[in-house]
């Protein structure tokens, strides 16, 4: 097994630096990857066993997220969908060469399109509104193109982004995988955040 904690070390997750400045002015103008550090490590693995060769993430903020996970694992395609909100705090997205960003929607019109030119995807992330509609909406859009399995970002439901996702997680049928971790680096013993990862219980379904 790899170690994938030492290999993250270099990366500024949600700490309690950050948490603070967000209970004390909402989100700060500062790159980080909106994760409590212990999911990721254990996400890290999960790909490793399961041999996760292609990734989309849905919601990326500055990017942080898939350029590490693109690091990791050299994924034969990696991919990435926002709608920029980064920018609005005067932050850049800094994609590593070689990962294919659509900067929009992911319930536009257009976003099919550029998903189906994708082809198979072996891991969907889908981290961008967590409102159950939107992420209800996400999950329609994109189990319809071929992949092995999709996750969600916030089936635990906190102060922030409220309990839409984990309503979703709670009523999703098919195989489903959580990764929960205590947010040690905010200094708390509870789970934030959590990692649904889904596949349908047959093929047919998916
Ligand atoms: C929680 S942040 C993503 C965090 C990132 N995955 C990470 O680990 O650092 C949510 C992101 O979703 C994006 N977003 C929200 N709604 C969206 C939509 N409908 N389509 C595309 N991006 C969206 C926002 O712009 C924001 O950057």
């Amino acid at each position: 097994m790899r170690g994938f904690a030492d290999e993250l070390k270099d990366i500024r997750f949600w700490d309690s630096g950050i948490e603070k400045l967000i209970e004390e002015q909402g989100l700060p103008a500062i790159d980080f990857v909106m994760q409590t550090r212990e999911e990721i490590i254990a996400l890290c693995e999960w790909i490793d066993e399961n041999r996760i060769k292609s990734y989309l993430e849905i919601g990326i903020w500055t990017g942080g997220l898939v350029n590490l996970l693109h690091r990791c694992f050299k994924f034969q395609r990696t991919a990435a969908c926002d709608i920029g909100a980064a920018r609005l705090f005067s932050l850049e997205i800094n994609l590593a060469p070689g990962i294919l960003f659509y900067e929009g929607n992911s319930h536009s019109p257009i976003y099919p399109n550029w998903r189906r030119k994708l082809g198979q995807i072996d891991l969907t992330l889908i981290d961008a509104s967590h409102s159950y509609e939107d992420v209800k909406r996400d999950f329609a859009i994109n189990r319809k193109f071929p992949h092995r399995y999709i996750a969600f970002q916030g089936i635990v439901a906190n102060k922030y982004t409220g309990d839409g996702v984990k309503q979703f997680w709670t009523e999703l049928e098919g195989e489903k995988f959580e990764i929960v971790r205590p947010h040690t680096e905010i200094g708390s013993s509870e789970p934030t955040m959590g990692i649904g990862i889904w596949r349908a219980a047959n093929k047919s379904q998916s």
